[in-house]
């Protein structure tokens, strides 16, 4: 009986055995196949939401470059002249077209890149934007708001808080002073401060 027993139970067990290995081979498989599907399904849904973000950075981008005067080739400048530094480093000093083409030329060598229509574009945006200035310096308390606007290049609404702010509470003394002025970007004026006295 025993020795029958043996005889049927050996093979049944070894076939249990291997059923078991079998669906455990099975089982991991199919773990392996959800693991897929769901891994796949979030890669989907990390990329549409990344297409979705996108209009949202570059809405972003272009609030934080506030500093820069709207216009076409702003975005262009944003696009190709952000990979090393600030793209905002262009208001320091305003050049002739010249100088312009020169600097782009520059960048180009140390590695800007773009096709020759955006550089163009460019080139056309900073000639608009910032041409050449004298190295005169504005006298922040006695400039009118008109000499503020074009020596500096700031906007009109920009300049004329400068002067209602200086009749309303007296002369600036200092650059933090002058950044008190409400609606005047801190970081504009930064860049000008070789420009200003007080
Ligand atoms: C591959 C990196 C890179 C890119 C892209 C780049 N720059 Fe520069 N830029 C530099 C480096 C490095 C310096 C400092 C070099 C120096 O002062 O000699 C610099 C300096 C400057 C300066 C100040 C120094 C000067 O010579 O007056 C301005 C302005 C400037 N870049 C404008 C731009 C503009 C405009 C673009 C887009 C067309 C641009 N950069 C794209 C690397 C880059």
């Amino acid at each position: 009986m025993i020795q029958m027993l043996r005889g049927v139970s050996v093979p049944t067990v070894v076939n249990v055995v291997a059923f078991g290995r079998c669906f455990q081979f099975t089982r991991a498989v199919f773990w392996g196949l959800i693991f897929c599907v769901a891994s796949s399904l979030s890669v989907v849904t990390a990329l549409g939401q990344q297409q979705a973000q996108q209009p949202q950075q570059k809405e972003h981008e272009q609030q934080q470059h506030a500093e820069l005067p709207a216009g076409p080739g702003k975005d262009t400048l944003i696009r190709a002249c952000s990979r090393c530094h600030s793209p905002s480093n262009v208001i320091a000093n305003g050049r002739n077209r010249e100088g312009w083409e020169e600097l782009i030329t520059k960048m180009v060598g140390l590695g800007a890149v773009g096709t020759d229509e955006d550089f163009t574009e460019i080139l056309d945006y900073l000639v608009k934007n910032f041409p050449q200035q004298s190295n005169v310096k504005i006298n922040v308390n006695k400039a009118t708001a008109k000499e503020l606007e074009t020596g500096l290049v700031l906007s009109t609404k920009e300049s004329e808080g400068i002067v209602t702010y200086r009749e309303k509470n007296g002369d600036f003394k200092s650059l933090d002073d002058l950044k008190k002025v409400p609606g005047l970007d801190a970081q504009k004026i930064d860049l000008k401060k070789n420009r200003l006295t007080f």
